[in-house]
């Protein structure tokens, strides 16, 4: 009897690095669809540093859809995951394998199951935006191996519905998430502003404060604050459409004084927002605050800004300096107040986009 082949599998992997957010998103007007009351600006990290890298397997034997994060089986039943399959399964096209003598018809995709394994190289949900670089790469693999003809920006869309944040994932250099006006969602998607070209005198470094997973998740959290904060309604009709025009200026003039200025007053009122949480919700800790210190003061004693501090939702820092000699600088102080064989509580330096420790050796 002649046997059924069912025992190849087809498989894709993709690599997508992390986004770091200078005007941010925090709030949802409508939470299945993953719609932000506000637009928000980030800068993609270079993947070589912080990324999420993803592989997604297609086989006949695969009897239910499954998931591996860092290693550990995830339930794939949320909302986020389903979305985002469903959307990707919905825009399949054949895929032949000529080789290995595949055929996979547009509707054979309906029958088929996936096996997916990621793993961040950073911490995840640690406020570093593992959501954002997990479900880019999650959106941009399946596309590939289902042959989906997607651009980038309707790729975007989709992302946005397994995390808001990882929209902006999709593109290098700086990049706008449009909070769009549409019920459907259909205009909410990111569009890149410069490239990574651009503005590449920058270097960001990362602290690692704590790589423990926060307490709050993003998606909680910003279900509180817009609940209960008298505070964010201002935040998000007032303060930022008007920060969103000047931080567009700043970018594309390469202006790092009023871009430090933003950048800065805008994780300020970010974790501003909250505390005026109710309960309050605290993301940064002593020494978050105390490399706030260290940067403010750096910054005004040298007359021009050096450095422009950010921090998401968790204690880790984001600090962007205006040049090589800048970071160079910040690195010292950093290694200087809070070396990491004291025993102090800040345990590592990640140097993101140009790594100035490499060429330091
Ligand atoms: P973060 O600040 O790291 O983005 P969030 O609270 O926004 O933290 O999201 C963390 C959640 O994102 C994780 O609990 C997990 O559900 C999801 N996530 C993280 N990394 C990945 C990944 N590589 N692939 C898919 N989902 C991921
Ligand atoms: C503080 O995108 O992680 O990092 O959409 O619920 O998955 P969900 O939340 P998420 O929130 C990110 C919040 C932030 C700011 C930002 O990235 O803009
Ligand atoms: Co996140």
């Amino acid at each position: 009897m002649a046997e059924k082949n069912d025992s190849w599998v087809l498989m894709v992997t993709a690599q997508t690095p992390t986004n770091i957010a200078v005007i941010k998103y925090w709030g949802k007007r409508d939470e299945n669809l993953i719609l932000p009351i506000n637009d928000s600006i980030s800068v993609t990290l270079d993947p070589a540093h912080l990324c999420t890298t993803t592989t997604v397997a297609v086989s006949p034997a695969f009897t239910q859809d499954r998931m591996w994060l860092n290693g550990k089986e995830i339930s794939l039943s949320g909302g986020r995951y389903q979305n985002c399959l469903r959307e990707i399964r919905s825009r399949a096209n054949d895929v032949e394998d000529k080789k290995k003598g595949i055929k996979i018809t547009k509707k054979g995709w309906e029958k088929l199951h996936l096996h997916i394994a990621s793993y961040n190289n950073f911490p995840t949900a640690a406020g570093l935006a593992s959501s954002a670089a997990g479900f880019a790469c999650l959106v941009f693999s399946l596309a590939k191996l289902m042959n989906a003809k997607e651009d980038n920006g309707q790729l975007s869309a989709i992302a946005r519905q397994g995390s808001g944040s990882a929209c902006r994932s999709l593109y290098g250099g700086f990049v706008k998430w449009i909070m769009g006006k549409e019920e459907n969602g259909s205009d909410s998607i990111a569009a890149q502003l410069v490239d990574e070209k651009h503005w590449d005198e920058l270097v960001i470094l990362i602290a690692v404060v704590s790589s423990r997973q926060k307490e709050t998740s993003s998606t909680s959290g910003m279900r509180e604050t817009v609940e209960t904060s008298p505070l964010i309604q201002h935040r998000a009709s007032e303060v930022v459409p008007k920060r969103i025009i000047q931080m567009e200026e700043a970018i594309r003039n390469r202006d790092f004084p009023t871009f430090t200025r933003l950048t800065c007053s805008d994780s300020n009122q970010f974790h501003a927002v909250c505390l005026d949480t109710s309960p309050p919700i605290f993301y940064m800790n002593d020494t978050s605050h105390r490399i706030i210190s260290c940067v403010e003061k750096w910054n005004r004693s040298e007359g021009t800004p050096q450095v422009a501090y950010t921090f998401d939702a968790g204690p880790n820092a984001v600090l962007i300096a205006r040049n090589r000699k800048a970071a160079t600088l910040l690195l010292q102080r950093l290694l200087f107040y809070f070396p990491p064989e004291s025993g102090a509580d800040l345990n590592s330096y990640v140097v993101g986009d140009k790594s100035i420790l490499k060429d330091a050796g």
